[in-house]
C-alpha cells in the first residue's frame, strides 16, 4: 500500500522530518512558486507551510486528497480557513512555537532603532567612524506602547519593563486589570498614540487590523516616535508610514513584515532610520524545531484519524 504522502512546501527545520517518522512519503516543493504548489498539492494528503505559501480557495480545490495544512508558525492568513472546512481539509498551527522568539526580534527592532545599530554597523564597515552621527535616544523612562497584548505582546511589554520602559498598552479583549498585574496601563488606541515613545504592533492580520497604523494615526503620533512592525504587513500602512517620516511626523521605524512578501525593494528603504529584516520573527534555530515538531505531530494525528488537541 502506498504511504500518505506529506507535501513540504517551505524550509522547516530538520527535526520536522523526523517528527513525521517513517510512514509518509515525504515531498517538496517551492511553495512561493504559484504553479509548482498548485501541481504538487495535487497528490498531498497533508501540506507543511510557513508564511510564502498562499493556501487559498484556488489551491485547496486543486488538491485531490488532502486532508491536512499544517501551518509551522502563528498566523494563519495565508490560508483560506473557511474554504478549507468547507472542503473538509483540517488546519493546523503551532500558536506557541515561536512567540518568544518573535517577541525577541521586536525588541531587538526597538533596540536598533534606538540605537542606530545597524545603520552605524554598515557604516563603520564602509570605512566611516561617525560617533555622533548615530547619537541615539534612551530607552529607560520612554513609553513603550504596545498595540495588541496577546501572548506576544505581553512578552514583548515584559523584556521591554526591564530596560526601564513605561508600558502602556491598547487591546480591547484585556481587561484592565489583567494589564494592571503585569505593569501595563490599558488605553484607547488614540491615547496610545499621543503618549508612546515607541509603538510595537502585536495583531493578527484582519481585515479589522489592515492599516490600523494608517494615515489618521500617524498624525496623532509624536514626532520622535520610532514604529515597530514584527507583527504582519499592511497593519502598519507602508504608504502612510512613508509620509510621516518624510514630513518629520515619524522618528523612524523596525520592519519585519511588509504587505507584499518578499519585499526587496521599498520606498521606506531610502531611509536611514528605517531598520528592516526580512520576515524573521519566527527564525531561530529553537522556535523552527518547536513549530516543526508540533505541526508534525499534528499531521501524524490527523492522518491516523485521530483528535488532534491544541497545540
Ligand atoms: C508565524 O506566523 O508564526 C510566522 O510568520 C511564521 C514564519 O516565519 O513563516
Amino acid at each position: 500500500m502506498s504511504k500518505p504522502v506529506v507535501l513540504i512546501a517551505e524550509e522547516l527545520s530538520p527535526a520536522t522530518v523526523e517528527a513525521l517518522g517513517p510512514d509518509f512519503e515525504i515531498r517538496r516543493c517551492n511553495g512561493a512558486d504559484r504553479a509548482e504548489l498548485l501541481d504538487a498539492i495535487r497528490e498531498a494528503d497533508a501540506i507543511l507551510i510557513r508564511s510564502a505559501t498562499r493556501v487559498d480557495a484556488e489551491a485547496i480545490a486543486a488538491a485531490g486528497r488532502l486532508r491536512v495544512v499544517a501551518r509551522a508558525g502563528v498566523g494563519l492568513d495565508n490560508v483560506d480557513v473557511s474554504a478549507a472546512t468547507k472542503a473538509g481539509v483540517m488546519v493546523v498551527n503551532a500558536p506557541t512555537s515561536n512567540i518568544v522568539t518573535a517577541a525577541e526580534l521586536a525588541c531587538g527592532l526597538i533596540l536598533a532603532t534606538a540605537r542606530n545599530i545597524p545603520q552605524a554597523n554598515a557604516a563603520l564597515k564602509n570605512g566611516e567612524w561617525k560617533r555622533s552621527r548615530y547619537t541615539g535616544v534612551e530607552l529607560s523612562e520612554k513609553t513603550l506602547g504596545v498595540v495588541g497584548l496577546g501572548r506576544i505582546g505581553v512578552l514583548v511589554a515584559q523584556r521591554m519593563s526591564a530596560f526601564g520602559m513605561k508600558v502602556v498598552a491598547y487591546d480591547p479583549y484585556v481587561q484592565p486589570a489583567r494589564a494592571a498585574q503585569m505593569g501595563v496601563k490599558l488605553l484607547s488606541l488614540d491615547e496610545l498614540l499621543t503618549v508612546s515613545d515607541f509603538i510595537t504592533v502585536h495583531l493578527p492580520k484582519t481585515p479589522e487590523t489592515l492599516g490600523l497604523i494608517g494615515d489618521e494615526a500617524l498624525h496623532k503620533v509624536k514626532p520622535d516616535v520610532r514604529i515597530i512592525n514584527a507583527a504582519r504587513g499592511g497593519i502598519v500602512d507602508e504608504a502612510a508610514l512613508h509620509s510621516a517620516i518624510k514630513e518629520g511626523r515619524v522618528a523612524g521605524a523596525g520592519l519585519d513584515v511588509f504587505a507584499v512578501e518578499p519585499c526587496t525593494d521599498s520606498p521606506l528603504f531610502e531611509f536611514d532610520t528605517v531598520v528592516a529584516t526580512p520576515h524573521l520573527g519566527a527564525s531561530t534555530g529553537e522556535a523552527q524545531e518547536k513549530a516543526g515538531v508540533a505541526v508534525a505531530r499534528s499531521v501524524r494525528l490527523a492522518l491516523a484519524g485521530e483528535l488532534v488537541p491544541d497545540a
